[in-house]
């Protein structure tokens, strides 16, 4: 299963740097707080891409504030606490975390294929239910992150669908997120 994360890793600058990424969890029917080993997907050319390489450490937030994946800017104003065993910081308002060393970076592929060893566990909050509106901003956020890719008129062609679901089920929340990412396609040309 990949569960839909941010990820914390360190900068150059030894700041804490947050970006959403997939972690693939194994499959198997383990509790979370017995997961050893945990697998990302990176796609080279991102901060987060290079920030894991160089200094191999980092934190794994869940969290349900959809906010978190749909601006870096948003992102650069979030808070952080102190992790327990890496220098990254942890997501302040996450739900679960897992503080992890790199174990292994296949850095010949693209995307690399990178294992990480589970160092500490904690569960912060708790779990708020499954909303259909999470779903479609978080298809939409993988569509903004990925637009220069993808056929524009494939984008434009989803959206409608999208915005029915948040409009029907999503509470100010989901409605803020999708709002900030249809404005960021719209800025970028396209018409939804
Ligand atoms: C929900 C979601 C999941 C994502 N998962 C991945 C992923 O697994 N691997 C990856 O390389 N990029 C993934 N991305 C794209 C990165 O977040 C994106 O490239 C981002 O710009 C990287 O930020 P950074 O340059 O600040 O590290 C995902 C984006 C979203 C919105």
């Amino acid at each position: 299963m990949v569960l839909e994360s941010i990820l914390s890793t360190v900068n150059p600058e030894g700041e804490t740097h947050f970006a959403p990424i997939g972690v693939i969890l194994p499959d198997s029917h383990e509790s979370p707080e017995k997961i050893g080993q945990l697998k990302f997907k990176l796609f080279a050319g991102s901060h987060t891409y290079k920030n894991l390489h160089t200094w191999g450490e980092g934190v794994v937030n869940l969290t349900d504030n959809l906010l978190y994946f749909t601006s870096r800017s948003h992102r650069g104003r979030s808070k952080s606490i102190l992790s327990k065993k890496v220098k990254p910081h942890r997501l302040a308002d996450a739900c679960k975390v897992w503080e992890f060393s790199v174990v292994s970076f296949e850095a010949c592929y693209d995307p690399a294929t990178v294992i990480v060893e589970v160092l500490c566990y904690d569960e912060l909050g708790s779990f708020s239910g499954l909303c259909r509106a999470h779903g479609a901003v978080l298809e939409a956020a993988v569509v903004v992150s990925r637009y220069h890719i993808l056929p524009k008129q494939a984008i434009e062609s989803k959206w409608a669908g999208w915005q029915e679901i948040v409009d029907k089920t999503g509470g100010l929340r989901e409605k803020e997120a999708f709002d900030m990412l249809t404005d960021d396609l719209v800025e970028k040309g396209f018409v939804l």
